[in-house]
């Protein structure tokens, strides 16, 4: 699993987020984002149905087409993470670090992206055996200049910077070779995605595929 979402985050490092209680809507907004060329998603877990949602994206996989991962955001506690790899996510994300859930992944082989916004907390993720975390809330955090301080004490440490991430500025994040991906909500506007335009949807997609091309040429 941890080898399949490098893979795909290496051909396209962006993890769109699907913000959704419907199954359908979700479906939909996944072929979207895929058709757009983003194969890993993250389905987070804040309004109800979302995890209905997640399990529909998870188990509908193969008939929304090729090389989806579908992974669970916002997993704040232990129940949350053992319920969401039940129901087929193949990733989890966190906005903050808490050790059983850490643990419960690494022991079930479950790729976790806890979310880290201090040295302290990147030192922690460290010892606890992980190299890769979520940088969160990274414009807030301290931006490109905090993440660029990181990562050259943490050099085996890969980040993902969500929060307050968008086309104006993904370049400059990807820029930073430690970072292995960008997670963010821009990609689904709730507005574009209320009104059906998943089209729109697409081209968010496409743009941001383009814009991570040029920043890693
Ligand atoms: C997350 O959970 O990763 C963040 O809420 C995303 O932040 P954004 O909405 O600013 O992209």
């Amino acid at each position: 699993q941890a080898d399949s979402i490098s893979a795909a985050l290496a051909a396209a490092p962006v993890v769109p987020l699907v913000d959704s209680g419907d199954p359908d809507q979700a479906v939909a907004t996944a072929r979207a984002l895929l058709e757009g060329g983003l194969a890993v998603q993250e389905v987070v877990l804040r309004r109800p149905g979302a995890l209905d949602a997640m399990r529909s994206m998870a188990q509908r996989r193969a008939d929304i087409g090729e090389g989806l991962i579908v992974g669970a955001g916002t997993v704040l506690t232990l129940e949350q993470a053992k319920a969401v790899h039940k129901a087929g996510a193949e990733f989890i994300v966190s906005p903050g670090l808490l050790d059983e859930i850490v643990h419960y992944c690494m022991d079930e082989g479950l790729p976790v992206f806890p979310g880290t916004a201090t040295a302290s907390e990147v030192q922690r993720a460290h010892a606890l055996g992980l190299r890769a975390v979520k940088f969160f809330p990274a414009s807030l955090a301290g931006g490109v200049p905090m993440l660029k301080a990181l990562s050259s004490v943490f050099s085996a440490m890969r980040f993902m910077p969500t929060g307050g991430i968008s086309a104006a500025n993904l370049h400059e994040y990807l820029a930073l070779p430690g970072v292995i991906a960008c997670g963010g909500s821009w990609l689904t506007p709730r507005e574009v995605i209320a009104a059906g335009d998943y089209d729109a949807v697409t081209g968010l997609a496409r743009e941001a595929v383009a814009i991570a091309r040029a920043a890693r040429d």
